[in-house]
This record gives structure tokens, C-alpha cells and sequence, in this order.
């Protein structure tokens, strides 16, 4: 059986980074072409083949990357994520597949698991109860701690509000019926700035300070990228938070407490590199190509042929 060389990449919106991974698979004799898993089908029939993947018709991908998955209701969510795992289960290599980015895509559950592993991670609250997040934010406040709220699905600092005083409950919302209150870490130094590591396959290939103009140190805020020397421990902790969620690759966000204690706030399992890529001299694209190829794609491997 020949081995197929054509690849799936998952995006609404290749731009930059689809080029980057195109480019990165073209240079290991693969094609890559962007579908939007908005487009893709599961047709359970007897004898028919029960994914269909625009363009793959007649043969599945030897891969699919996934960019983005697209947000929507948690139908079409669950949707996307079906394809994903349907994929995974035909043989096809996800990466990252359905169930790393299902944990991460949900702040509440990828908390939960960092605590459950003894990674430092922010104090959280995740509940449905308006008047129990109510006395738990009064409670903090009158402590003289600050809060942020979160969407559970949020990324890129979208909807994050920080809680300064009582005042601030008055507009207390929550996500689609579901609170995240986390406690504000006030960040060592005098600028604004968290770290953002890199990991494949279980390596911290690459990462950058961002500093923000203000607490929030998304590059897509605005956020200054600046080169970062990975430090051992760094490395280490965000090794063990990728390998918490199982991810083949993973961007970790990483803050300094005021006594320079690492604190994981977050872990990404489709994180944006550009920003990254500007102030490394890593290929990151293609360390994450070789790396899919190296591991998934071997020629032994036994393919699902459509
Ligand atoms: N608990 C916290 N304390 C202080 N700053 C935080 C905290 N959580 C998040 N931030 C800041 O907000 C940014 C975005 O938060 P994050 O949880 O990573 O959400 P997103 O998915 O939107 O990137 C972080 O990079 C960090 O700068
Ligand atoms: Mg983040």
C-alpha cells in the first residue's frame, strides 16, 4: 500500500502560521491543504466510509494538524471534537488530538488537573452559583486580594475582568452560566510580563517573555515579545504541565510571583507561534512537523484507506 503524503491541516483562518506549516510539510515531501472542520462530515452508513473530509474523499489524510477549532454552540463544539476522535480512532495521527485540546479548551478542567498533578497553579473558584462566587469574591476582597474572571473557554485575554473592589462585583458576569474566579497574581518586577514556553514532545523548544501594557500579557493585547532564556526549572514545569494534559505540543503560560516563584496560569494546545517565532531562532512550524512525521508518520505505520 502506498503511504499518502497528503495532509489536513484544521483552520478557518490558515494566514501566517498555515503558511509556516505548509512550507514545513512541503520540505518533508508532504502537501498539506487547509479544511475547516466546519465543513467535515460523519455519515454512519453500512459500507460507507463514516468521516468525510472535504478534499480526502477517496483517501484520508496520512494527518491532520489542528490550528483552530472553531467556537459555536457546545453542539457544534462537541461536533468538531467528535470528528477529531473519530479520526483518531480510524487510525489517522491528531495533533493535537481531540482529547488534549478538549482539557485545555476548558479552563476549569485544565486547573483542575494542574492542582491534581502538584503544579503551582492560581487559586479558582469554578461554579454555577452567582451568590456562592458573590461571598467568595467579598470574602478575597475584604482580604485586600484582587480576582480576575474568566470565560471558560476564552483565549487571546478575551473577556478577562479584574476585580479591584466591592464595586466591581456589581457587573460580576458570568460565562454562558458558568463563573471562573481566579485570584490575581501580582507579578514580580516592575513591568507587566509572563513567560510563554514552547513544548514538543515533551521538550521546551522555544519561549519569550511577553510584556504587557498592562496585567494582561497577550501578544494579541499588545503584548512586547522579548527573547527568554529557559531556565531548567522553567523547563521542567513546563514539560510536566504539557505532559498533564497529554499534549504533543503545547504554549505555556508561566508567571513570576513577587517572591519569583513559577506559577502555571495556563496551557494552550493551539497555540499561535508567531510573536514567538520573531525573537527565536528555532523553526517552530518545522520542529513541530518533524516531529508529527517523526513519531506518527514512520513508513511501517498501516494507514485507514478510504
Ligand atoms: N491569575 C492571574 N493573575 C495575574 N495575571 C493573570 C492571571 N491569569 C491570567 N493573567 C494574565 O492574563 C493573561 C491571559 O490569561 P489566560 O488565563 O492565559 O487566558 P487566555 O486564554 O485568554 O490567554 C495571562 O497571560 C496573564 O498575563
Ligand atoms: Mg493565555
Amino acid at each position: 500500500m502506498l503511504m499518502p503524503k497528503r495532509i489536513a491541516i484544521f483552520t478557518d483562518d490558515p494566514g501566517w502560521h498555515g503558511k509556516q506549516l505548509c512550507l514545513a510539510f512541503n520540505l518533508r515531501g508532504y502537501q498539506a491543504e487547509y479544511v475547516s472542520l466546519t465543513a467535515c462530515r460523519l455519515a454512519i452508513a453500512a459500507h460507507k466510509f463514516p468521516v468525510v473530509i472535504p478534499g480526502f474523499e477517496q483517501e484520508l489524510p496520512a494527518a491532520v494538524f489542528v490550528r483552530g477549532v472553531p467556537g459555536g454552540s457546545l453542539q457544534e463544539v462537541v461536533f468538531y471534537l467528535d470528528v477529531l476522535h473519530a479520526l483518531k480512532l480510524l487510525g489517522v495521527p491528531v495533533y493535537n488530538d481531540g482529547r488534549a485540546i478538549e482539557k485545555s479548551v476548558d479552563k476549569g478542567m485544565t486547573s483542575f488537573l494542574l492542582h491534581t498533578q502538584d503544579i503551582a497553579t492560581p487559586v479558582t473558584w469554578v461554579n454555577r452559583e452567582r451568590d456562592f462566587i458573590l461571598a467568595v469574591a467579598e470574602q478575597e476582597l475584604s482580604e485586600g486580594r484582587m480576582l480576575l474572571t474568566k470565560p471558560l473557554f476564552g483565549s487571546q485575554g478575551e473577556g478577562i475582568r479584574r476585580l479591584e473592589k466591592s464595586s466591581d462585583l456589581l457587573w460580576l458576569t458570568s460565562s454562558q452560566g458558568i463563573y471562573y474566579l481566579q485570584r490575581f497574581v501580582a507579578c514580580a518586577g516592575h513591568e507587566f510580563s509572563d513567560m510563554r514556553v514552547f513544548v514538543i514532545n515533551g521538550q521546551a523548544v522555544a519561549g519569550m517573555w511577553r510584556k504587557g501594557v498592562s496585567w494582561l500579557n497577550n501578544v494579541a493585547r499588545g503584548a512586547r515579545c522579548e527573547a527568554l532564556d529557559i531556565s531548567t526549572a522553567i523547563a521542567e514545569l513546563a514539560v510536566k504541565a504539557a505532559q498533564c494534559l497529554e499534549m504533543d505540543y503545547a504554549g505555556i503560560d508561566i508567571m513570576l510571583d513577587q517572591d519569583e516563584m513559577p506559577i502555571v496560569i495556563e496551557v494552550n494546545s493551539i497555540p499561535a507561534w508567531k510573536g514567538l517565532q520573531s525573537v527565536t531562532c528555532v523553526n517552530v512550524a518545522q520542529l513541530m512537523v518533524d516531529d508529527l512525521i517523526n513519531r506518527y508518520l514512520n513508513p511501517q505505520q498501516d494507514h485507514y484507506d478510504a
